[in-house]
């Protein structure tokens, strides 16, 4: 088996994107990773032991572990293995320190924490708040979203997305994606912009980011501002630097996932930051205890217990990120066969791009999809997910009945019918993943041909 030597690697993205490739004995374009802490924690790492990037070392930092039986399951995200092992010890050690002390709300570790994130992603301020909804609503506040307005957003997210425009008394405004992307297409966008528009809420959706100069560009014609949903794509470059403002979650499904519910927004612009902390705290004045300066807030700030884990596990957000593209990009070379038959679509490779999910189209249609995924799980024991298995628009209350009855968006209905995920998680083993793959080509075989 190979090892990596690398005695002069520095952790600059040249470096990194050498690196990537000897591990893949392949091509593989450029990974770009922030010029930031968390790589350089990733570059100490590799610089000291490059043999630990070998998949076959025995404290590889890819997870390890005998192949699962084929009658054993792989699941889809595992929650006992969300942190890996090493991760549980760092989180309980910085949690058991915070308890000794008391400090669980409010507290030194968030400011640190904050401090930190914002280094790592190059971005003069990050407000850290209870969960990436509140840093929705949020942000959406700071930017002057309120009763009446419109926001532009696509229909395939998590329903906190719409949910923070309705917390703020506006109304979403569903638009189409970029069927490549996933994400708004900002021609589309623009054609929807209307004269109670006041934002536009992209959602850098399974962790590739929109199109946000594009983006960028429409808000600037028309005076609207711009708040990213990147709660799955932190780490790639560019979140929070072009826009007024980007949200991000560290729920534990996520690819920075903590120990509880949390998130952040991300802004460049030092009101919009003060703002957003006085909202997020009852509408204080940070400097003054219990006294108002902002006419009413919320309970939204980030525990000082879950930054403390947040600094913690802050070192290790580029080596999460850096195995899901690999695992990525391993998934890619798995199913390229499938692709090149014309069974299935597969996402284009990009490095700088968190990889929170790994999306599968399958080209015959959502009755071949659904037939896949049954095979998949029955015989070849692996569980796949759809995210999310209901659009915005096509959720059955007397709200969305009333207001998207009669919206029609054929490129988000097309990719939502025919895609299907894959498991990939920070501690997804490769003998797991190549179990998966093997389940896909069976299903695909014996179900679409
Ligand atoms: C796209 C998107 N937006 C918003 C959220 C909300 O984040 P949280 O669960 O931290 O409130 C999530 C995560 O669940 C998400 O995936």
């Amino acid at each position: 088996m190979r090892t990596f030597p690398n005695p002069s690697f520095t952790g600059d993205s040249a470096d990194i994107s050498r690196l990537v490739a000897e591990v893949r004995c392949g091509e593989v374009p450029p990974y770009t990773p922030s010029p930031s802490r968390a790589n350089r924690a990733l570059a100490d790492l590799l610089t000291r032991d490059p043999g630990r990037l070998d998949p076959a070392a025995p404290d590889s930092v890819f997870a390890t572990g005998p192949r699962p039986e084929t009658g054993q399951p792989v699941p889809f995200l595992p929650r006992e293995r969300l942190l890996t092992r090493d991760e549980q010890r760092t989180a309980a050690e910085c949690f058991a320190r915070v308890l000794a002390g008391g400090e669980l709300t409010s507290g030194p570790a968030v400011t640190e924490f904050e401090d930190a994130l914002a280094d790592f992603l190059g971005v003069p301020h990050v407000v850290g708040t209870g969960s990436g909804t509140d840093a929705l609503v949020v942000a959406l506040e700071a930017v002057g979203v309120g009763h009446g307005d419109e926001v532009i957003m696509p229909a395939n997210s998590f329903a906190a997305t719409e949910n923070a425009v309705w917390a703020r008394g506006a109304t979403p405004v569903l638009v189409d994606v970029d069927p490549d992307r996933h994400t708004l297409d900002p021609a589309l966008v623009e054609a929807a912009v209307g004269p109670r528009t006041r934002a536009i809420l992209p959602v850098h959706l399974y962790g590739r980011l929109a199109d946000v100069p594009a983006l960028v560009q429409v808000a600037r014609r028309h005076g609207l501002r711009v708040v990213e949903d990147a709660c799955q794509a932190i780490g790639v470059t560019g979140v929070g630097k072009y826009t007024d403002a980007a949200v991000l979650s560290f729920n534990p499904y996520k690819n920075f996932g903590l120990t509880g519910k949390a998130g952040a927004v991300v802004t460049r612009d030092d009101e919009l930051a003060a703002r957003a902390r006085r909202f997020s705290y009852h509408g204080f004045d940070p400097k003054r205890k219990n006294v108002k300066e902002g006419g009413y807030g919320l309970n939204a700030r980030m525990d000082n217990s879950t930054a403390a884990v947040g600094l913690g596990l802050l070192p290790r957000l580029t080596l999460r990120n850096y195995r899901r593209a690999f695992l990525a990009r391993r998934y890619l070379d798995g199913c390229a066969e499938l692709a090149a038959n014309g069974s299935v679509l597969l996402p284009a490779f990009e490095p700088d791009h968190a990889w929170h999910l790994f999306g599968v189209r399958v080209t015959a249609g959502r009755a071949a999809r659904d037939s896949i995924r049954a095979h998949m799980r029955s015989t070849g024991r692996v569980e796949t997910d759809i995210y999310y298995p209901v659009l915005t628009h096509r959720q059955q209350t007397p709200l969305h009945r009333e207001l998207f009855g009669q919206v029609v968006l054929p490129r988000t209905e097309h990719l939502h019918e025919t895609v299907l995920h894959l498991p990939l998680h920070n501690d997804l083993s490769l003998a797991e993943q190549d179990r998966v793959i093997e389940a896909l080509h069976a299903a695909v075989r014996a179900t679409v041909r």
